[in-house]
């Protein structure tokens, strides 16, 4: 198998995930609560909707200073992550989870100002006493709403089902495609591991214009070969996660296979991992059974 289940048995819902419940309790209320954004308005659930995978429907976000650069990811399975924001910006959770309340784009309340009106509210502060020691703080709210993106875990697919020996879960359309992804269609190179993701930035060509790569890692590192990479996203929960790409542009996952066929769109500096695939229209509509069934049903 390219890839393996190893380590996911322990974050899979219901086993214990090592987070403490008060805590994540608490993130959860700040998440769908709009008093993090300056007016009120807008919570992180507003971009981050749960029946979306915890994605975004439209391809880019709307925050309160107009369209957000990129599309929202989905926020499932981030306890795995190893970098995060589609150029890999922020190195950890606590960094990451801060950056949509400074940015004006966003909720624009910085988190110290988000802690002050938080702080002022008997209710707020007598539960971050409870869970987190003491009243809100910049670094008590990045806690807070890390270890509730940490409890979004996902596992338990038909095809987590079919690798644990039960045969009968996948369809014969979806284990085919789950072959197409492991050979022909050469997908395992960057979507492996118990989350189908390497953790790794690559540039395939999306969002590729005039045969020129958008920024991606370039704009963190300043290093000319990082131009036009993205972070290899999770797999998990793509059947409620469209529309697709760091940009939103890709309306569909047979739209997603198209791309990949063709060997992504040409630009300057593209990744050695991507070439046109020679599949039949039959292993792309499996390819695009076996994707769906990567999500829970
Ligand atoms: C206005 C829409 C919007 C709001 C509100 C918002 N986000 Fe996001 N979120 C995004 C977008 C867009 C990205 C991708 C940004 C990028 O990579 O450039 C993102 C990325 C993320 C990521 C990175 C995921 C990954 O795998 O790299 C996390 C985690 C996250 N958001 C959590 C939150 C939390 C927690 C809140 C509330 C404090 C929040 N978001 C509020 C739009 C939003
Ligand atoms: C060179 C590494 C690489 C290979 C090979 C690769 N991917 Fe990807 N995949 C990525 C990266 C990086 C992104 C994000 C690109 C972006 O948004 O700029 C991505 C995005 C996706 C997405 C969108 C997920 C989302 O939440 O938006 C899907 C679906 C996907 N890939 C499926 C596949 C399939 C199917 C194959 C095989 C045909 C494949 N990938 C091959 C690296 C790769």
């Amino acid at each position: 198998m390219a890839f393996e289940k190893a380590g996911w048995e322990d974050v899979t819902p219901g086993a214990p995930l090592g987070l403490d419940p008060a805590i994540v309790a608490l993130g959860r209320s700040l998440f769908f609560d709009p008093v993090l954004s300056r007016d009120r308005t807008l919570a992180c659930a507003s971009c981050h909707d749960p029946a979306a995978s915890f994605s975004d429907p439209r391809p880019r976000s709307t925050g309160l200073g107009g369209q957000t650069e990129r599309h929202a990811p989905t926020l499932v399975n981030r306890i795995l992550g190893e970098a995060f924001m589609w150029d890999g910006a922020a190195p950890t959770l606590e960094d990451q989870v801060l950056m949509p309340l400074a940015n004006p784009v966003e909720m624009d309340l910085p988190a110290d100002r988000a802690a002050a009106r938080l702080a002022e509210d008997p209710a707020w502060t007598a539960r971050f006493e409870q869970a987190l020691g003491g009243p809100p703080t910049r670094a008590r709210l990045a806690s807070a709403l890390a270890t509730f993106v940490r409890a979004l875990v996902q596992g338990d697919s038909p095809v987590d089902r079919f690798l644990d020996g039960d045969v009968e879960a996948l369809s014969a359309e979806e284990e085919a495609g789950m072959w197409v992804f492991e050979s022909r269609g050469k997908c395992w190179r960057c979507h492996n591991g118990a989350n189908f993701s390497d953790e790794r930035l690559h540039a395939t060509g999306v969002g590729a214009k005039d045969g020129r790569a958008e920024e991606g890692q370039f704009a963190v590192t300043g290093q000319e070969e990082h131009r036009g990479r993205f972070k290899t996203p999770t797999l998990r929960g793509l059947a409620h996660s469209a529309p697709y790409m760091h940009d939103g542009s890709l309306a569909s996952l047979e739209d997603v296979v198209e791309f990949y066929r063709r060997g992504g769109e040409p630009h300057g500096n593209p990744s050695p991992l991507m070439e046109p695939l020679e599949l039949t229209d039959a292993d792309a509509a499996n390819l695009v059974a076996f994707l769906k069934a990567l999500t829970p049903r």
